[in-house]
């Protein structure tokens, strides 16, 4: 198995990409950790369902975007498994409206679950790396938007593009403890996030037709390559992003 008894910390595991990450992850013989809000049951039928993919999982009452309950979440991987091997930052959120619309909660909320989750994760989980003398891996799970403009969704681009440096500059300051960072950049997926387009048929059919793969990606296709990344295949990646994205960026209206 791939990732055979490594304690991984998994934030927003409990939708769309996060929650096929555990699965996948488990699958492989991983230990993970995930975060609820407020409902403990929240997090029962995924425990359930990593568990009987192979692995083991608690659930953490955390909101992922104050700093002290990512560290609560990474302090109980090690209560739990002895250690942390994994963080992915998974967590995200979109607030569609442009420039010209978005509000200061808007802003402030998109930042918060998809950059400063990530940053402060990442801190905690280098402070937990060097503490245990061990190399670890922060897998940021960012976007195609990381570099490419999704107008009417700003606040989301300026947080990935924010993430996308976040790798970058975090993985070279941390490259000589064997500490690596690499981003994850889905192009469409299946999940909640797309929901609006995936339940309107029009909308659909022009996203699909903008993909040279021609279809949304399964969350499990994102989900193959964490667990590519986590195992031991990928040691000499770090402070890069890979694309996982049917080719959407770089399609073209062939005219
Ligand atoms: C966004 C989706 C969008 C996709 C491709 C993702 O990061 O969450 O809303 O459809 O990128 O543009």
């Amino acid at each position: 198995m791939l990732l055979e008894g490594k304690a991984m910390v998994v934030t927003g595991g409990n939708s769309g990409i996060g929650e096929q990450i555990c699965i996948a992850a488990a699958a492989e013989g991983a230990n993970i950790v995930i975060d609820y809000v407020a409902h403990p049951e929240a997090t029962n039928a995924l425990i359930e369902k990593i568990e009987q993919a192979g692995g083991k999982a608690v659930g953490v009452e955390a909101d992922i975007t104050k700093a002290a309950d990512l560290q609560k979440m990474i302090q109980t991987a090690v209560d739990t498994y002895g250690r942390l091997d994994v963080l992915v930052n998974n967590a995200g959120i979109e607030d569609r409206k442009s420039l010209l619309e978005e509000t200061e909660e808007g802003y402030e909320k998109v930042m918060a679950v998809n950059m400063k989750s990530a940053f402060f994760g990442t801190q905690f989980a280098a402070k937990q790396f060097i503490a245990q003398n061990t190399p670890g891996l922060i897998l940021n799970i960012s976007s195609v938007h990381e570099d490419w403009p999704m107008p009417g969704n700003i606040a989301y681009c300026v947080a990935k593009g924010g993430m996308r440096m976040l790798a970058r500059t975090a993985g070279v300051e941390l490259g000589d403890k064997g500490i690596r960072v690499v981003n994850i950049a889905p192009g469409a997926v299946d999940t909640p996030i797309n929901t609006s387009t995936t339940s309107n048929p029009e909308q659909l059919k022009k996203l699909d037709a903008a993909i040279p793969l021609g279809r949304l990606a399964k969350p499990s296709e994102i989900a193959d390559v964490v667990v590519f990344l986590a195992s031991g295949k990928a040691s000499y990646m770090t402070s890069t992003t890979v694309t996982i994205d049917g080719g959407i960026t770089q399609g073209s209206v062939g005219l």
